[in-house]
């Protein structure tokens, strides 16, 4: 069942996905002003973060190295159920066109795919803290791990673990999320990152039409 699907909601939800340094948090932000421009009523989130406590599960996650990979997922999803029942939810009832930056399918690909936990065990996780409800939408920025390497080293002073995986990495993360689009063809679209991020969010912009015709001039 697609949250679109469901009774429990009036709103829509999307979510941004890709690695590190392919232009989610911009792209966001890009998607969120041209639908509030055209009469949305827009929330912008992240994962993980998006509610008091779970942004303090980010930051523990943020500021640690070394932390065993059973243990994030586990943190990952605490942050997620408590920003799903305090924010996505009551917010997608009320109508809201929710846009997170990041949801479950960065777990399947960076503690599933990359840390090696069983994808059964994470779609186990995905079931108890979110049932069936899945994003209407994934927009999955696509982008060289070369050209991602580079923006993110121009653009932050700190480097956290996660700014700091070596190419290899980012290459097993770009599939990663090739494959999670192969799984779910009906709810993501694998977006071009490169070039001026105008042009990047005019493709993002087209993909969501297509992909939820409803969105535009409805009224909230
Ligand atoms: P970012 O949101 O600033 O990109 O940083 C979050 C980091 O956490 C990023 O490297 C991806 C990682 N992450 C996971 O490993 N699993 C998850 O479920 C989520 C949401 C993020």
């Amino acid at each position: 069942m697609s949250a679109r699907n469901s009774k429990m909601k009036k709103g829509f939800f999307i979510s941004f996905e890709g690695g590190e340094g392919t232009g989610k948090s911009t792209q966001v932000r890009l998607l969120a002003n041209k639908l509030t421009e055209r009469g949305s009523l827009v929330h912008i989130t992240r994962e993980p973060g998006g509610t008091e406590l779970s942004e303090k599960i980010r930051n523990i996650l943020k500021t640690s190295s070394n932390v065993d990979p059973i243990t994030e997922m586990l943190l990952m999803f605490a942050a997620r159920r408590e920003h799903f029942i305090k924010s996505i939810y009551p917010l997608l009832k009320q109508g809201y066109v929710i846009i997170c930056d990041r949801f479950y399918d960065s777990s399947l690909v960076y503690q599933g795919i990359l840390k090696n936990i069983p994808i059964e065990q994470i779609m186990q996780l995905k079931e108890i803290t979110l049932k069936s409800f899945e994003p209407d939408f994934t927009v999955i920025l696509d982008l060289p791990p070369s050209i991602a390497k580079e923006r993110i080293q121009h653009r932050q002073l700190y480097l956290d673990d996660y700014d700091m995986m070596s190419e290899n990495e980012y290459n097993i993360i770009r599939n990663g999320f090739r494959k999670i689009s192969e799984a779910f063809p009906f709810r993501c679209k694998i977006i071009n990152a490169s070039g001026d991020e105008k042009k990047v969010s005019s493709r993002v912009y087209k993909a969501v039409k297509r992909f939820i015709p409803e969105i535009e001039g409805r009224p909230l």
